[in-house]
């Protein structure tokens, strides 16, 4: 059966090839296109995809066949391609953060909205199995009420090569913007959704090139979250989830004497794994629970539970069947609003940081806000 879904790709950049490959595994979506403002892009995308490119997005959602526009440029680029597709009447799957601002975010979404189009933001972490399992626990009510979520990430961002411009919070970029958009937004789905204020700090740097960053959110019923994440290099997290890391493959094979304290669980534990961000824990009045590499491990009074949730969407094809749930008439979770208060929670760490005070928020939202 032919994918009846066209979705044109909007920067041929390392997103943009992540989510055509999710398309390639789709039964319901293809990729009909791609636009990229740089020519060799283009030609890399005719050659190895085989699609019509375009130099603009424009041109992109008037072609025949894309129903759908993802937005895979830079995040200054964003807010204008989700205007041109509103405009064409082509629904959008947008990266994340949503835009440089919330001005700029809520600009786009309500434009999106008054051309009735459906916008989802995506993909964040939010997304991948293991995180919704986690929701999934909450909502069930088995370990009492959630009390607490930390999330901890070590990485090596700032050790890739970075220009200016990615290390600039005003181009929406910087590892605030760039990985607080995923895991803020993995504390806000496992909450609930309605932060209501956050405390941050911020270390090594500012304005989008500091090494790190710490934060505590407040929710509803006294729940609090918190985030730690670092991007020196000093220490990889994936370390503590075998080797596995965001693309949900296993990515580091530790050698003595790291193997000695590391080491991956042998082939038993081998692919299938689900993608991971650090480490996501989670209290409750009578348990707790931490993400793996292949779901979860559930904690009370009885001793714990494996979850196994490798059969399950993450990353880009989540985003996929979330797409297809919202075309088919679905309330959508990660829609443009649930976006920009993910984007809001990040640009108040920034707040937070240079003032020293906690920021109360004002664009959020909860889970089911329909
Ligand atoms: N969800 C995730 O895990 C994830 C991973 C990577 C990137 N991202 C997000 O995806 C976006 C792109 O990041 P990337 O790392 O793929 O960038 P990239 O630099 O690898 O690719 C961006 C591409 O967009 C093209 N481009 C730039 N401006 C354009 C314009 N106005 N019109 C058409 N094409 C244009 C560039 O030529 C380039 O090919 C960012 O918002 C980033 O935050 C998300």
């Amino acid at each position: 059966m032919t994918a009846e879904v066209g979705v044109g790709v909007a920067g041929w950049g390392a997103a943009g090839r992540l989510m055509a490959a999710a398309l390639g595994r789709s039964d319901r979506f293809r990729l009909a296109g791609i636009a990229d403002r740089d020519p060799a892009s283009r030609d890399a995308a005719r050659r190895d995809a085989e699609v019509p490119a375009y130099q603009r997005v424009e041109d992109l959602v008037a072609a025949p066949g894309v129903d759908v526009l993802y937005v895979a440029t830079p995040t200054a680029h964003h807010a204008e391609a989700i205007v041109a597709a509103a405009a064409a009447g082509v629904d959008v799957v947008c990266e994340k953060p949503a835009a440089r601002t919330v001005a700029e975010a809520m600009f786009a979404v309500q434009t999106a909205a008054d051309a009735g189009v459906q916008l989802l933001v995506g993909a964040s972490h939010s997304y991948d199995a293991p995180v919704r399992a986690l929701r999934e626990v909450v909502e069930c009510g088995r370990l009492g009420a959630l009390t607490s979520v930390e999330s901890s990430c070590h990485t090596d961002w700032h050790r890739r090569p970075r220009t200016s411009a990615d290390l600039d919070a005003t181009m929406g970029n910087g590892l605030v913007l760039r990985q607080g958009a995923h895991q803020f937004d993995v504390l806000r789905l496992v909450c609930g959704g309605a932060a209501r204020s956050v405390s941050g700090l911020t270390f090594g740097g500012a304005g989008g090139a500091e090494r790190g960053f710490a934060a505590h959110l407040r929710f509803a019923d006294g729940i609090v979250a918190s985030a730690y994440y670092h991007g020196g290099g000093g220490f990889d997290s994936r370390l503590t989830t075998w080797g596995v890391g965001e693309l949900g493959t296993v990515e580091l094979e530790p050698a003595p004497p790291l193997a000695d304290f590391f080491a991956l669980p042998g082939s038993a534990a081998a692919p299938p794994v689900t993608p991971t961000f650090g480490r996501t824990t989670a209290t409750f009045d009578s348990g707790g629970a931490v993400v793996t590499a292949t779901g979860l491990l559930v904690f009370d009074e009885r001793g714990v539970d494996v979850v196994d949730v490798t059969d399950r969407p993450s990353g880009w094809d989540a985003v996929l069947v979330e797409l297809a749930d919202v075309l088919d008439g679905a309330a959508p979770v990660h829609d443009g609003a649930w976006a920009v208060a993910t984007l809001e929670v990040c640009i108040a760490i920034h707040r937070s940081a240079a003032t020293g005070a906690p920021v109360e928020l004002r664009h959020q939202i909860a889970l089911s806000h329909e």
